[in-house]
């Protein structure tokens, strides 16, 4: 999930900047994975912004947070629960980003949309990688099918929307 390869071919930071990152934002990462965006998000997001940096799997946040802490970052909040019922306020978060984790692996997007809705702050945007693209072209199209997203771009298959 972060080697080197990866980081050629997918820079974060360039990466992070096409979904439109920026300073003070409240970011919500579903399926952080071992953190190969979270450090770099948290870096840009700055003191006054925060990392949710979310994930069902025990053994990915235990790496997150040894990188966290080896980072010297205090801005991510690590936590432990399904995508899909994440116990987050509602209305609380500036962007959500499903990077990787979207359709693979099994979250049903009839049960994530509406979730990621639920906590995204009016005017709230949520940017989607999707791989390998072609295979799954059809989820930008299911986003905007599901009423709750509107589509504002697309560049180096990162799909960038808003929420209704
Ligand atoms: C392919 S990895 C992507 C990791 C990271 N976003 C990246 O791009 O490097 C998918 C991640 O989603 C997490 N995941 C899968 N189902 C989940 C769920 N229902 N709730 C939260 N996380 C989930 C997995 O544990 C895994 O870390």
């Amino acid at each position: 999930m972060g080697s080197r390869l990866r980081k050629k071919l997918m820079p974060p930071v360039e990466i992070l900047k096409i979904a439109d990152i920026h300073q003070g934002q409240i970011i919500l990462e579903v399926g952080c994975g071992t953190g190969f965006f979270t450090i770099p998000a948290a870096e840009i997001v700055g003191s006054e912004g925060c990392i949710i940096a979310l994930d069902a799997s025990s053994g990915f946040l235990e790496e997150v947070s040894k990188r966290v802490k080896a980072a010297g970052l205090s801005n991510v909040r690590i936590v432990q629960k399904d995508a899909l019922k994440t116990e987050l306020d509602k209305e609380s978060i500036d962007k959500v980003l499903l990077f990787g984790v979207i359709p693979f692996p099994l979250l049903p997007l009839d049960k994530l949309l509406p979730e990621m809705h639920r906590v995204l702050k009016p005017q709230g945007t949520m940017s989607v990688w999707l791989f390998p693209p072609l295979v799954h072209n059809w989820v930008p199209k299911a986003i905007v099918n599901s009423n709750l997203f509107t589509f504002t771009g697309e560049s180096r298959n990162i799909y960038n929307f808003v929420r209704i």
